[in-house]
């Protein structure tokens, strides 16, 4: 199960769990993990990890405060984003990883472009969470400290493009015009997903 949280502003947190075996895995707290932690406590969660999909402040900043609230919570980012965090991440996960909260699997992509070490998770084969990389109808921006337009560019196209249709996206910012959406419906729609070539992809305004 997944549990899209509004935190602050505009940012989405996610309670992802196992209601069969109360475990979860809290994404990207953010600046205020209050309804973080009211989520789990009312379904009588245990937290077990604390993913940063990317080292952004305004994804990773209540990180260490979960952590101190749950002491068995593991915080889980890739190596080259996990370097650049203020609390050092006790699981660094590649492309390809595996984690298991209760009986959901969640498989990691390494998706640089925002970040040289953005992660986007795939929970049980049926969406994906891909914080600051994909936004309904558009993707994140390449122009902060790390971005790059041409990783991002082969991140979608290679990493993005090639899941499944039905797959639920549930990206990092409340920027779209939904709060997420199915990928066929991006693929169909979102122009950072349209772009054929980097050239058309570097002329999105
Ligand atoms: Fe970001």
């Amino acid at each position: 199960m997944i549990e899209q949280i509004r935190v602050g502003f505009d940012n989405f947190s996610y309670v992802i769990y196992c209601p069969a075996q109360k475990k979860a895995a809290v994404v990207d707290p953010g600046f205020d993990d209050t309804k973080n932690l009211q989520f789990l406590s009312l379904k009588n969660l245990t937290l077990e990890y604390v993913i940063l999909t990317h080292y952004h402040s305004d994804h990773s900043a209540e990180a260490r405060h979960l952590k101190e609230a749950v002491a068995s919570a593991l915080i889980v980012a890739s190596a080259e984003d996990g370097r650049r965090l203020s609390e050092k991440p006790d699981v660094v996960v590649s492309d390809g990883s595996q984690l298991k909260v209760g009986n959901i699997v969640l498989s990691f992509l390494l998706t640089p472009g925002h970040t040289p070490g953005g992660i986007c998770i795939i929970v049980d084969g049926k969406a994906v969470l891909t914080g600051d990389t994909l936004f309904i109808g558009d993707c994140g921006r390449t122009d902060l400290p790390g971005g790059s337009l041409e990783e991002m560019f082969q991140t979608l196209q290679q990493k993005i493009i090639s899941l499944p249709d039905s797959f639920i996206v549930y990206p990092g910012h409340d920027y779209g015009e939904k709060p997420f959406d199915s990928l066929g419906n991006q693929k169909r729609t979102n122009k950072t997903l349209r772009a054929r070539t980097l050239k058309e992809f570097s002329l999105i305004p």
